[in-house]
């Protein structure tokens, strides 16, 4: 494969909207030792994405400052010491950065072979949330066969692969989304859905003896609310907040009723963390792909240089699943 030096990226021209996004040439990645460079066929967009475009969410030391947080694509060259891919290889990717591009590089720790029978498209979406959603819900959250487990925004990229992946897991699973579309999809997944404009989550939960785990990425008013929707020995894990930060809890609930409280964020975590996140995917989570009960929910589709239209759309939230950029190369 003969590599271009210059390639088309989406730069974030300065913090500010969508319409910061520019389309841009910047150098061809060159692959570190460890590391594959993928020629990127689909991109998958991320509320992660968008908060770092405002400026309130910091790429890591070291990664690019491109957005872009995954990736599907082809391997196009090897970095020194990788072993197990080879030049052609249909990947898909967690990325440090730098996914809004033709080209990325990534440690090859982090890549995974594309699902069999599933498009490139597809699979691009599969990265970030299956990363967080498993390294959450999983390896933080404890979710077990049998355990009730509520996840809020249950329509989101995230919340439509947690439903899926607790659902595989044998959990009865619970969401909340803010319409009569959005609770629909969640249904679809295999969910119950609440629709927290027309009801109150904890009374659903409280009904049916508390939930065992939730995933929360809203925060704000929700934080007392779902101490007060789990059951004893519960856990809540916080992935973002929508809603802000900060609430007025009590805290002796915690200790009376035995509960835990905890989260994580996957970017700023050490190579050898998402590695082994990587390896439990791999494991676990792509049979659950091959045996028909994991699948990305596809919202839209976007050229990349339409890059800052992706991000207005994610920004109305009437998305229902994932937002994809196509590099034309499907
Ligand atoms: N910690 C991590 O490592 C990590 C990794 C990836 C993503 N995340 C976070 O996880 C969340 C979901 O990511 P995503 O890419 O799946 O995003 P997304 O598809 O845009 O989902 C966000 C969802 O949150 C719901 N929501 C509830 N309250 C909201 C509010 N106050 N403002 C905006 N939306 C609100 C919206 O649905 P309704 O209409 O139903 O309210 C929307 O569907 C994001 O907050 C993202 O930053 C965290």
């Amino acid at each position: 494969m003969t590599l271009p030096l210059q390639m088309t990226a989406i730069e974030i021209s300065t913090p500010g909207g969508p319409e910061v996004l520019r389309p841009a040439t910047r150098a061809v990645p060159v692959p570190g030792q460890g590391e594959i460079l993928i020629e990127i066929a689909y991109a998958g967009v991320n509320r992660p994405d968008a908060l770092q475009r405002a400026g309130a969410y910091k790429a890591p030391p070291g990664a690019s400052d491109l957005p872009g947080l995954e990736c599907a694509g082809r391997v196009a060259a090897l970095g020194p010491g990788v072993s197990g891919w080879a030049v052609g290889d249909a990947v898909c990717a967690l990325l440090p950065g730098g996914g809004y591009a033709e080209y990325a590089t990534c440690p090859a720790a982090h890549a995974l072979p594309v699902p069999e029978g599933m498009d490139l498209k597809s699979a691009a979406c599969l990265p970030e949330t299956c990363f967080t959603v498993w390294s959450n819900i999983v390896m933080r959250g404890g979710l077990k066969a049998g355990e009730k487990f509520l996840v809020h925004g249950g329509s989101s990229g995230i919340g439509t692969t947690a439903i899926q992946i607790a659902r595989a897991l044998g959990a009865r699973v619970f969401a909340t989304a803010g319409s009569a579309e959005k609770c629909a999809a969640c249904t679809a997944l295999g969910a119950t859905a609440i629709n927290y404009r027309e009801a109150d989550f904890v009374d659903v939960l409280r009904a049916e003896g508390g939930a065992d785990l939730i995933l929360d990425m809203v925060g704000g008013s929700y934080i007392a609310r779902n101490i007060k929707a789990l059951a004893d020995d519960g856990r809540m894990v916080f992935i973002a907040f929508l809603e802000g930060p900060k609430a007025e809890i009590n805290f002796a609930q915690v200790m009376l009723r035995r509960l835990t409280i905890t989260g994580a964020t996957l970017r700023p975590q050490s190579d050898a963390a998402k590695a082994e996140i990587a390896r439990q995917l791999r494991e676990r989570v792509w049979p659950m792909i091959a045996a028909g009960k994991l699948r990305p929910i596809i919202d839209s589709t976007y050229p990349l240089t339409e890059a800052a239209a992706a991000h207005a759309r994610m920004e109305t939230s009437a998305h229902i699943g994932k937002i994809v950029l196509d590099l034309g190369r499907g």
